[in-house]
């Protein structure tokens, strides 16, 4: 089903988008309680009449994030789930990702819907031979606890399917959720394909210690580069310099970037890895060398702002230098998915990657994850745990 909104965009124009209501579960059938306090995880119940019932909870939008999220904007609501039709199977969720993405993508979705993100959740009931019991799958189903997968309809808002999670033995599942997943795509593809980085050149990451920069620094390190890390806090720069490997990190918050950036870096920068935008970015572009490139991931300093900030003007910077800054989505290496994966778990097994995740415990507490990944409490990958 498609729906056609015209949505306000932030800096005051309109755009129209057509807006995909089916994903690649079911969510027709269900039945939606208004039970907000349930602590039951699933439930199956049995009688004479109807075999089984399955509860889900989840989470749905029922306001426009207007600054920083509240928890009012988000609704927990539980649903009775249909039964299984042939070709469908049933996960229950085990990790739940929160991810700067969601803060700037809900403005895309129509009130109502189930609040976007990924999930690790194992396969509990199955009429898919290719989804058997016990197996888990990586999906974007969103916040919620329980969800009916049919493969055959495709995810047009993500363009990205459940799929089995490769088999990683002993390593956490969770790993779906970061470096062996979205986030750990977006470093290398990121890195690799738009900074084209080379031995011997210095490299800034801003995000550093969170799930996207620590990993991109990480690989910059293998590669053979001079790493240099800006997140916020001192503990966090502690442990990009101490165990993760980078060569300095500075503390954007009690530190004064520029001129950090200098003593740190006087042979300038050939890369940057932009995580965050804003004044961060335009103090790291202004001490970048000839024919530096910029790997714009993401902006999340202006993520909660009404209307974009002003900032420091680039084009001098990006012109005498010769810049090449280019914006990317991971999502443009679909087709090289597995690739990724796969090589970021050779690094893990090498022991040349190593992974660090701020665990939340408990679907309640999905909305504090995120708000507290937002403001900077998590080192690593924020995960919430079921
Ligand atoms: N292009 C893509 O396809 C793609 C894919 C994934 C992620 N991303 C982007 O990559 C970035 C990092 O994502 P992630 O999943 O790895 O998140 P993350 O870094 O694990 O968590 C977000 C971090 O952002 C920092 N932050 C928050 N507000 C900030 C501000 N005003 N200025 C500077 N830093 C701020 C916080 O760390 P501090 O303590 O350091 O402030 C926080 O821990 C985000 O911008 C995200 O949107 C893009």
């Amino acid at each position: 089903m498609f729906k056609t909104i015209r949505r306000k965009l932030p800096w005051g124009h309109y755009r129209f988008i057509a807006t995909v209501i089916a994903h690649s579960f079911r969510a027709n059938g269900e039945i939606t309680a208004t039970r907000s306090d349930s602590r039951s995880t699933w439930i199956r119940k049995c009688s004479t009449q109807s075999s089984k019932m399955v509860m889900a909870r989840k989470y749905v939008l029922v306001n426009y994030f207007v600054n920083e999220a509240k928890p009012t904007d988000l609704k927990l609501v539980e649903v009775e789930l249909p039964s299984l039709q042939n070709g469908e199977y049933l996960v229950e969720a085990e990790y739940l990702s929160v991810d700067p993405y969601m803060r700037p993508y809900v403005r895309e979705l129509p009130l109502g819907v189930t609040m976007i993100g990924t999930q690790v959740a194992k396969i509990v009931e199955s009429k898919n031979p290719a989804f058997p019991v016990g197996k888990r799958i990586v999906g974007n189903l969103g916040w919620r606890t329980h969800t009916i997968i049919d493969p055959k309809i495709s995810d047009q808002f993500f363009k990205q399917n459940p799929y089995l999670l490769p088999d990683i033995d002993d390593l956490p599942p969770s790993l779906g959720l970061g470096m062996l997943g979205m986030p750990g795509n977006t470093a290398y593809f990121g890195l690799l394909e738009i900074c084209k980085p080379k031995s011997g050149e210095t490299i800034v990451i801003s995000g550093a210690a969170g799930a996207v920069g620590s990993h991109v620094g990480q690989i910059a390190k293998i590669l053979g580069l001079n790493v240099i890390g800006i997140c916020g806090s001192d503990e966090k720069c502690k442990w990009l310099t101490e165990e993760m490997g980078f060569d300095f990190a500075i503390n954007y918050k009690t530190v004064p970037v520029s001129a950090r950036l200098r003593e740190v870096a006087p042979q300038g920068v050939d890369c940057y890895f932009d995580n965050v935008g804003g004044d961060i970015a335009g103090t790291v572009m202004y001490q970048m060398n000839l024919y530096g490139r910029v790997a714009v991931c993401g902006s999340i300093s202006s993520y909660d702002a009404k209307s974009l900030p002003k900032c420091t003007i680039l084009q001098p910077a990006i012109l005498l230098n010769q810049l090449k800054v280019e914006g990317f989505i991971v999502k443009r290496w679909l087709d090289r998915w597995n690739e990724g994966i796969m090589q970021n778990l050779r690094w893990i097994r090498e022991g040349k990657l190593r992974y660090r995740e701020t665990v939340t415990k408990g679907f309640e507490n999905m909305f504090d994850a995120f708000i507290g990944m937002m403001r900077g409490e998590n080192i690593g990958k924020a995960i919430v745990q079921i």
